[in-house]
């Protein structure tokens, strides 16, 4: 097992999921409930959140020991060990027990690499044939607020339309364009996503894609719904 490692891509993570939560705090009341994290990594992302919004409490699970041990490197360099606090888990078998009902909120940059199968460079980051399998499982897991990254190569149209179904609106998004990196790149990989954004189930250019940091809400107190936007935000064209 490796430890993921993407720096663009975790920094977009990290920025976007720090201006969400600073301009939604009180619609989110974060600073009361805390929120909890599907996927650690190497934690420097939300690591650097948790240093720059001073009441924030984040609990974090991820399936990957190497990416644990190196979570917990960085995040005692921070010196945020008291409020960003990481356990070896499933997130969807553990969450519920650790938070209950009271956690309204729950951030993301969850797995969304699509492939035939689990047999790619790292097995952790496979997000099902279509790539968005873990964002669909997060939807479902009946949190209030869900800010997830959301890749134009892992069928965008069908998660906002899943998500709708449930009650969710896009409140608001951070859009980037991505290089492929190296789990993207790996020649399955590549090709998988070149027959899945042929046959319609996403964008993606010849050698980057978009990526978008999201927050779905069910919340009738936070208004709007700019699901048209984001979707038209990630489409790219070869
Ligand atoms: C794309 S990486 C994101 C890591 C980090 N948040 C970042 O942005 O740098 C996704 C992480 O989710 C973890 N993961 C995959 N499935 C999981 C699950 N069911 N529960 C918890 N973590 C999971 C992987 O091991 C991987 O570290």
């Amino acid at each position: 097992m490796t430890c993921f490692s993407s720096t663009d891509e975790s920094a977009h993570y990290g920025f976007s999921v720090c201006m969400l939560l600073d301009n939604y705090r009180e619609q989110l009341a974060w600073e009361d409930n805390g929120v909890v994290e599907l996927g650690t990594g190497d934690a420097t992302a939300i690591a650097d959140v948790v240093t720059s919004l001073p009441g924030l409490r984040v609990h974090s699970y991820d399936i990957s020991a190497p990416s644990l041990e190196m979570a917990r490197v960085n995040i005692a360099e921070r010196g945020v060990a008291d409020r960003y606090t990481v356990e070896l888990g499933d997130f969807f078998d553990q969450a519920d027990a650790a938070g209950g009902p009271q956690i309204s909120t729950v951030i993301s940059n969850p797995p969304y690499i699509p492939a035939p199968d689990r047999d790619i460079l790292m097995p952790e980051l496979w997000g099902g044939v279509r790539g968005n399998d873990l964002v669909l499982q997060l939807l479902k897991a009946g949190y209030e607020n869900v800010i997830t990254a959301v890749a134009s190569y892992s069928d965008p149209e069908a998660t906002v339309a899943t998500a709708a179904d449930l009650g969710y609106r896009v409140v608001n998004f951070l859009a980037m364009g991505l290089d492929f990196g190296r789990y993207s790149s790996e020649p399955k990989v590549r090709d998988h996503i070149r027959r899945l954004c042929a046959d319609g189930h996403g964008w993606a250019g010849e050698d980057g894609y978009m990526v978008a940091v999201v927050l779905f809400t069910q919340n009738p107190a936070i208004p709007g719904d700019r699901a048209d936007q984001l979707l038209r935000s990630l489409q790219i064209d070869v």
